[in-house]
């Protein structure tokens, strides 16, 4: 089993509602952290938050250079990364087309920018991000886990046709990259899996619709949102646990699709 005492994460994402839980849960158990996130006073204000051994970089991940410089910061400053969590991630919701009601007729498209911009940051950005800290983890022989954020919109969610595509993308991940490191006998050294959320109370799923928010709660059998802590607490696990590699790990309260059961 992996400790995490001493070990260090790197969390993009960081000022999110999950992002931010895990740092906290980090620290709580003697990790060092550094997040990364777009907005720099977003970040100070976590940092002021957790204390602790908090460093925050500007990072957007859709910027190949900016994820290359994350990555020596990292190095920089704590000498290891031991966690990778890639959580930067937005969605972009609307139906591929939209007909009309009464007519019949298309009245509405998913904007191409749409589709682009979250393909972007949840798709392109975690290969960035996870290619770069890869690097630096096998240059400087450092034993750890990258964890990604898939979701249970990863199973197709009306409407996410741009979110369940990069979501199912992070299912697949972990299958490949631990077996792209199993190639090269380092698949004990870094593993790699994936943690899929239903829906969290966080800042993203507050931001919903309060209609469909309602619809949604009626199939999870727990009756509540998840704790973005529970999810947090269940990245530490994986990260001990060094027997998890190459899957991924849903957690959404018994969520029931398309079926009370
Ligand atoms: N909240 C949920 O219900 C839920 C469920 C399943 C999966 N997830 C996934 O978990 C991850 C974290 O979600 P969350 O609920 O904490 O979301 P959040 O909206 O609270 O946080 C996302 C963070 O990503 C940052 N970000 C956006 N674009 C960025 C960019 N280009 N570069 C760097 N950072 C950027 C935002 O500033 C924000 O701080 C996401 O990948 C999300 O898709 C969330």
């Amino acid at each position: 089993m992996l400790a995490i005492k001493g070990a260090v994460a790197v969390i993009t994402g960081g000022s999110g509602g999950i992002g931010m839980a895990l740092a906290r849960y980090w620290l709580d158990h003697g990790g060092r952290v550094v997040l990364a996130d777009i907005s720099e006073e977003a970040l100070l204000k976590v940092q002021a938050v957790l204390g602790g051994e908090t460093a925050v970089f500007m990072c957007d991940v859709t910027k190949e250079g900016d994820n290359s410089r994350l990555a020596d910061f990292v190095i920089e400053k704590f000498g290891q990364i031991n966690l990778v969590a890639p959580f930067a991630g937005i969605f972009r919701d609307c139906l591929l087309v939209s007909p009309d009601r009464e007519t019949g007729r298309v009245v509405r498209k998913m904007a191409l920018e749409d589709f682009k911009k979250v393909i972007d940051i949840n798709l392109t950005g975690v290969f960035l991000t996870v290619r770069e800290c890869l690097e630096r983890m096998i240059n400087n022989k450092n034993k750890g886990l990258i964890c990604l954020a898939s979701s249970t919109g990863s199973l197709g969610t009306a409407g996410q046709i741009n979110y369940s595509a990069t979501k199912a993308a992070m299912s697949v991940f972990p299958k490949v990259i631990a077996a792209e490191l199993f190639r090269r006998g380092l698949g004990g050294q870094i593993r790699c899996v994936a943690v899929a959320p239903g829906y969290c109370d966080t800042p993203m799923a507050r931001s919903m619709n309060p209609k469909a928010f309602e619809k949604i709660l009626e199939n999870v059998p727990i009756g509540r949102l998840i704790g973005a802590d529970e999810v947090a607490s269940l990245v530490g696990e994986l990260y001990r646990n060094e027997a998890l590699t190459g899957d991924v790990y849903f957690i959404h309260g018994g969520l029931r699709l398309g079926s009370k059961g």
